[in-house]
């Protein structure tokens, strides 16, 4: 499988919102939440709804109408990216169609933001559609005859924006959808990703929560649909938008997702993180879609890393440093300051140096730190940097501390199925023989003013 080079950067990782929507407090309103919702198109809607309540299949049902949607529940957190996703026919337009009003539900409820959106009157349902929802397409939806600024300032006409504020708007949201300079143009001047970013900077000129996006780049051609896919994240990251994202495509689905919904046949068949739907897919149906995923784009480093060991405190002396080497059968470790925080590396070579001149401390001896990755960083862009470090590479936290490694064995272990870890170290060059590690230990005295505390690296 090929990338475009655009995954190299910084844009692919996951937004930091990521974790802290998982987080989540009780007392936080869900963004949306949908409590037992059923669509059926045809004849009898509720006549079928009654079977499917007490048990009918779905093909059961098929004299009174389509049962489009069948006991759908889930709420999605306040700076989430949640994905809906399910082959074709499987009912995610009807259910995204159903959050904002587009579809009455024939039954359950769906809240915005705590408050009621079915069973609402029509102008209070219109007044929720404008003000807290808004929606990117498949097929973009532009006014062909408006130009490019025109479109996007649309959302802000229908509220009643002067001209000059509004067109000033929209040219200020083009340019962060990276269409600057283009609000003159008409949409058939611009490509199909173009005109979709045009379709996402009117969702934004909207100024809602909440973005509801149906399929929005299943009809860009497979390059341009990862760049969407990356700047989506990185617009998310500062953004902060409440995402509904529908999708039939899992790979795109486990990239962008916070958290995933499976569809089948109307139902909701599992709802999870990406990971916890590649590791534990709650039945074969899941199983069976998992196994195409590109592992590499949807694990993290924080996913598959191990725990930092060895790990010297950088109190501890040089003796200590290189017993642990022995005892890790490694040629060098991290040095971390009392924070976790790294400060270098030391290598077997220059410990043994340090023990043999009687030198107490490693400070003036360490290398620099090699090249470390993110806990949030897709496996992706790890293996450059993997590469090139030679020691497991270092997975840093937000806060910068050593959070764990990755061997470059257990990054290759974990592209396949099966468990995303294993215990082995890779480590180069080869460490000092033991015994002559051992022979100078034994030949020289203890590290000077070291504490129990030195002990604290090993693990
Ligand atoms: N307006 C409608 N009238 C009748 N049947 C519909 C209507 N909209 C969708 N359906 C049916 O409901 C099911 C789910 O459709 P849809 O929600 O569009 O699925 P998806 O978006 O997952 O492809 C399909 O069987 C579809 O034919
Ligand atoms: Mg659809």
């Amino acid at each position: 499988m090929t990338h475009p080079p655009a995954l190299q950067t910084p844009a692919s990782t996951r937004p930091a919102s990521a974790t802290p929507a998982s987080a989540t407090p009780a007392s936080v309103k869900p963004a949306l939440a949908a409590k037992n919702l059923f669509k059926v198109f045809g004849r009898a809607p509720q006549a079928a709804v009654d079977k499917l309540r007490s048990g009918a299949r779905r093909e059961d049902t098929t004299d009174d109408g389509t049962a489009a949607v069948i006991d759908a529940s889930f709420e999605v957190k306040p700076g989430e990216i949640f994905v809906i996703m399910g082959l074709s026919g499987s009912g995610k337009s009807t259910i995204i169609r159903m959050l904002n009003g587009l579809h009455e539900a024939t039954a359950g409820s769906v809240e915005v933001q705590g408050d009621a959106l079915t069973g609402v009157g029509a102008a209070r349902l219109r007044s929720l559609r404008r003000d807290r929802l808004a929606m990117v397409f498949q097929h973009f939806a532009l006014l062909p005859h408006r130009t490019v600024a025109a479109n996007v300032a649309y959302p802000l006409e229908l509220r009643g924006v002067g001209k000059t504020e509004r067109l000033a708007k929209a040219n200020e949201i083009l340019a962060l959808v990276g269409l600057e300079g283009w609000g003159d143009k008409l949409p058939s001047a611009l490509s199909g990703g173009m005109q979709q970013r045009v379709g996402i900077a009117r969702a934004l000129a909207a100024d809602t929560d909440i973005l509801l996006m149906d399929e929005a780049f299943s009809a860009l051609d497979p390059l341009i649909r990862r760049e969407m896919q990356e700047q989506l994240l990185e617009l998310q990251r500062t953004l902060k938008k409440t995402i509904v994202f529908i999708t039939h495509d899992l790979n795109e689905a486990m990239f962008l997702g916070d958290r995933i919904a499976v569809m089948r046949d109307g139902r909701i068949v599992q709802i999870g993180t990406p990971e916890d739907i590649l590791t534990d897919p709650a039945n074969d149906y899941v199983e069976q879609f998992v196994q195409d995923v590109d592992r590499a784009r949807v694990l993290t480093a924080g996913n598959v890393m191990e725990r930092p060991r060895p790990r010297v405190d950088a109190s501890a002396g040089p003796r200590t440093a290189l017993r642990q080497m022995r005892d890790a059968y490694m040629s060098a470790v991290y040095v971390t300051d009392r924070d976790r925080k790294p400060l270098g590396i030391i290598t077997d070579r220059d410990a043994m140096k340090l023990v043999r001149a009687g030198e107490g401390s490693l400070l003036g001896t360490l290398k620099p730190l090699p090249q470390s990755v993110r806990d949030d960083d897709v496996l992706m862009n790890l293996f450059v940097p993997s590469v090139e470090s030679p020691l497991p590479l270092a997975v840093l936290d937000a806060d910068g501390r050593l959070a764990g490694v990755i061997p470059r064995v257990t990054l290759l272990a974990a592209l396949g199925p099966g468990p995303t870890s294993t215990e082995e170290l890779t480590v180069l060059p080869q460490p000092l023989p033991s015994a002559e590690i051992d022979a100078v230990l034994d030949g020289t005295s203890a590290d000077a003013g070291v504490t129990a505390s030195e002990t604290e690296g090993v693990r």
